[in-house]
């Protein structure tokens, strides 16, 4: 079986913070799993290099674009790989391999008639002599009245068009635009109504996307599907590949996500594989992002791909909702926000990985708080796994000179153990990862509990057999976790392999295979809860609430 995982590509205009990495960590975990289970897996994202922040912030600074875009390429990079995200390719959109790929894909849809020319009215500032791109009309949305931008209300969640917004403003210079004509690509999504319509329903019955994904989508058909601009006058991107057309771009709805598949082709390309095989019918494919990018997986994307008659149509949508910061939106015009580049190094990654986990705004908006996530680092991940790990292995070596002693393993651990493998797989393949990763710490719960029961420092004194089947379990039980936690958290799955000498992962329970300990450390260290109120002032002295 092959699994294609798509990461939402951020736009390279600004550090990521904790909220993107909520959104994003599903499709690693998901990534590492099928890895482990043997499946050729293809895992690909990138950087989102063109789009109007970008060229805005440029202008701003007095540098070009792909300065602005390379300086958070590169931090984008440097963050996601500390925190563990194992990208088999990490792109960006202003490669010319990119911009060749979008063309073609454009150009297919020329030709099957799914793309054509209108002359359309659109906003345009004349203090600044351009037309805006659509989130660059500010105004109240007609739908609700509530403020909003061009291209979509935040508030009741409508796809709008900016010229429908009411006391238009241009959010450059605040000036009123007025309207001026010019000509646009449109898509003609009203074509493909009812084979989306399908397409949904089919994904709905089989429970296949996040119910917030499903809800949007249907809504939008419901209402019926409009056909769409897709170019834009913005000064960089992918150009509009027709003659007389050239400065014209590529919009985002096409452009960006096609990135997926551009990324995929460099990646085959560069390892001398097949493409298509992560992109056939039979591929599963897991789009993950945050619930704003939903229309651009749940519709755009399966539309581009229809249109041009790809059949490796999205599987699996996994949109996660918000994550609030101390109970509050997520700001970064206001610097209400986790900067990933200053909390990865104080922390450790499988902390963030962990929490972020546990806490998933899965469903609902969940909340960070600096009080919950320094306490469940210190009583779930140090108090209760690590604890587990380091009693056992201490306790071998000072009982037993560091070699793991033999025995047998408890026969109804073992069976517990062959259903986490089962049950915990299904649940991330369902992307069920709270589920899962509460499963195996409460399973981490009973293990510390039969460590307690057994009493292996009473038991050596009285029946040296029995500590010895008492160690071997609570062995067999840490190198079985180290599998099945490294989804979720690699680096210290990595930390007990080291310790136990073992190198092979898979998906099935192994058999320790025996030997010793390679000097035993504890796998986290405790977080001083002083840290808590410190972290919580900074945040807001950084912030201009
Ligand atoms: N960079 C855009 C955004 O953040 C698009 C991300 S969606 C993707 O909204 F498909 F391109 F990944
Ligand atoms: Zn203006």
């Amino acid at each position: 079986m092959s699994v294609l995982i798509g990461g939402a590509w951020p736009y390279a205009n600004g550090s990521l913070h904790l909220g993107h990495i909520a959104s994003l960590l599903p499709g690693d975990i998901v990534a590492r799993y099928y890895r482990l289970k043997g499946e050729d897996v293809l895992y690909v994202s990138g950087s989102d290099c063109n789009g109007t922040p970008i060229a805005i912030r440029a202008k701003q600074s007095g540098v070009t674009p792909k300065e602005i875009a390379d300086q958070y390429h590169t931090e984008f990079h440097e963050c996601f790989k500390k925190l563990g995200f194992s990208y088999d390719i990490y792109s960006r959109t202003d490669t010319p391999q990119h911009h060749q790929v979008v063309q073609e894909i454009f150009l297919k849809l020329l030709e099957n008639d799914m793309v054509y020319k209108k002359k359309i009215e659109q906003a345009y500032c004349e203090t600044c002599e351009q037309f805006l791109p659509d989130r660059f009309v500010e105004g109240r949305c007609p739908n609700c009245l509530c403020d909003a931008r061009g291209d979509q209300c935040d508030h009741c969640s409508k796809i709008l068009e900016p010229l429908d917004l009411l006391d238009k403003k241009c959010k450059i210079c605040g000036d009123t635009p007025v309207v001026r004509e010019t000509e646009h690509f449109y898509f003609k999504l009203s074509a493909l109504q009812e084979e989306l319509q399908s397409y949904i329903n089919k994904a709905k019955i089989e429970e296949l996307w996040r119910e917030n994904a499903v809800k949007l989508s249907e809504r939008y058909v419901r209402e019926g599907l409009q056909d769409r601009a897709v170019s834009r006058d913005l000064p960089i991107g992918v150009s509009v590949p027709v003659t007389g057309y050239e400065d014209k771009k590529i919009y985002v709805w096409i452009e960006a996500v096609a990135g997926y598949y551009s990324a995929s082709k460099k990646w085959a390309e560069e390892k001398n594989e097949q493409v298509e095989h992560y992109w056939s019918k039979d591929t599963t494919s897991y789009y993950v992002h945050g619930k704003d990018n939903i229309p651009f997986h749940s519709i755009i994307w399966p539309a581009v791909l229809m249109g041009v008659n790809v059949e490796a149509l999205p599987t699996r949508i996994v949109s996660n909702e918000y994550l609030t910061l101390e109970k509050k939106k997520l700001s970064t015009s206001k610097n209400w926000a986790v900067w990933i580049p200053e909390v990865v190094d104080r922390y450790h990654p499988d902390s963030i990985r962990y929490f972020l986990t546990i806490n998933a705004p899965e469903n609902r908006d969940t909340d960070f708080s600096f009080r919950e996530f320094i306490y469940s680092h210190n009583s779930e991940l140090l108090g209760a796994y690590g604890n587990f790990v380091n009693r056992t292995l201490k306790f071998i070596e000072k009982s037993f000179g560091g070699e793991v002693p033999k025995g047998e393993v408890d026969v109804e651990i073992q069976d517990k153990i062959k259903h986490l493998y089962t049950n915990v797989g299904s649940q991330i393949e369902n992307t069920l990862f709270k589920d899962a990763l509460e499963d195996l710490f409460s399973f981490i719960r009973d293990s510390n509990k039969y460590f307690d029961q057994e009493q292996p420092w009473v038991q050596i004194k009285e029946s040296k057999l029995a500590c010895q089947h008492t160690l071997a379990t609570c062995v067999y039980i840490i190198v079985n976790l180290a599998q099945l936690l490294s989804p979720f958290l690699p680096f210290s799955s990595r930390e007990v392999q080291r310790i136990l000498r073992c190198n092979e992962l898979q998906w099935n329970p192994i058999d320790y295979q025996g030997g010793s300990l390679s000097n035993v450390r504890p796998l986290f260290e405790r977080i001083d809860v002083a840290e808590i109120e410190r972290e919580v002032e900074r945040l807001h002295l950084k912030s201009s609430l």
